[in-house]
């Protein structure tokens, strides 16, 4: 995670993002605060990257790279405006050991935002901030299948804003980010899918941070909450209104290091 010391909107990339609309820096410190005391409670440990000032986005450390076992495969992102992180991750994740990997040279990649393993496949959400060739390109040097999914809606302009592994076999999504051949796939392929309605999809009900049994939410999804609840989860909450204002929330706040808990190659054997 990254401190939100620099975090604010200086810059209008996404539907959400209104300079107008200031970022209350106390508050978002507090929000972000509850939530990495949640994360520590859920039995997460969480290393800090240092913020950078000139770099509000880098709060939303999702984007930094996609991590798979040891290698990390860093972003290349699609907007100048944060083309500046791209060298701090590579530094920091350099420095935590991991083998750093590249897209192919001008193709957008924006890492764990638009990459999410469920099960035996890489789900690779492209069109509005990763490019579709990108994916392949990855996966096939990996080794790894790919299943791409086309973003339609400018709100849900991260496949991590409207999807979201819960096991190998189970995930959160909002339909209606998808077009009907990604919403087919998504069926086709995953045995266990809970939808989302467009109101709680809103309140970023996908960006979900997953821990265990523990699902963290920012706070206005009560009827996901539930459907969580009847299936044994135990869905948590924190408010994040402030990060929400740049088109971020729990899930973008974080980026898992050990990999999901979704991945199959990340199950404990
Ligand atoms: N303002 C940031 C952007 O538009 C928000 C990034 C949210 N991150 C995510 N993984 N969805 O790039």
């Amino acid at each position: 995670m990254c401190p939100p010391i620099y975090y604010g909107i200086e810059y209008e990339i996404n539907p959400w993002m209104d300079r107008t609309r200031v970022v209350d820096t106390r508050l978002a410190a507090q929000q972000w605060d509850t939530l990495h005391a949640l994360i520590l409670d859920c039995g997460a440990q969480i290393e800090l990257t240092d913020p950078v000032e000139g770099l509000p986005d880098m709060v939303f450390t999702a984007n930094a790279a996609l991590i798979y076992r040891s290698i990390a495969i860093l972003s290349q992102f699609r907007h100048e405006q944060r083309k500046g992180e791209e060298k701090h991750w590579r530094s920091e994740l350099a420095d935590r050991q991991f083998r750093i990997e590249w897209p192919a040279e001008n193709i957008a990649f924006e890492g764990a935002g638009d990459a999410l393993f469920c099960g035996e496949s890489l789900y690779a959400g492209y069109r509005i901030r990763s490019d579709a060739a990108g994916h392949q390109g990855i996966a096939e040097a990996m080794g790894i299948s790919v299943i791409p999914l086309e973003l339609v809606d400018d709100y849900f302009y991260h496949l991590d804003t409207c999807f979201c592994p819960l096991s190998p076999t189970e995930a959160i999504y909002y339909p209606g980010a998808f077009d009907e051949y990604g919403r087919t796939v998504l069926r086709q392929s995953i045995p266990e899918l809970i939808e989302v309605e467009l109101d709680e999809a809103r309140r970023f009900a996908c960006n979900a941070v997953v821990i265990h049994k523990n699902i963290i939410t920012s706070t206005g999804c009560p009827r996901l909450h539930a459907r969580l609840r009847d299936r044994g989860w135990s869905p948590r909450e924190a408010d994040l209104g402030e990060f929400i204002k740049a088109g971020g929330s729990a899930k973008c706040l974080t980026l898992r290091l050990d990999g999901e808990d979704g991945a199959v190659w990340n199950e404990p054997s």
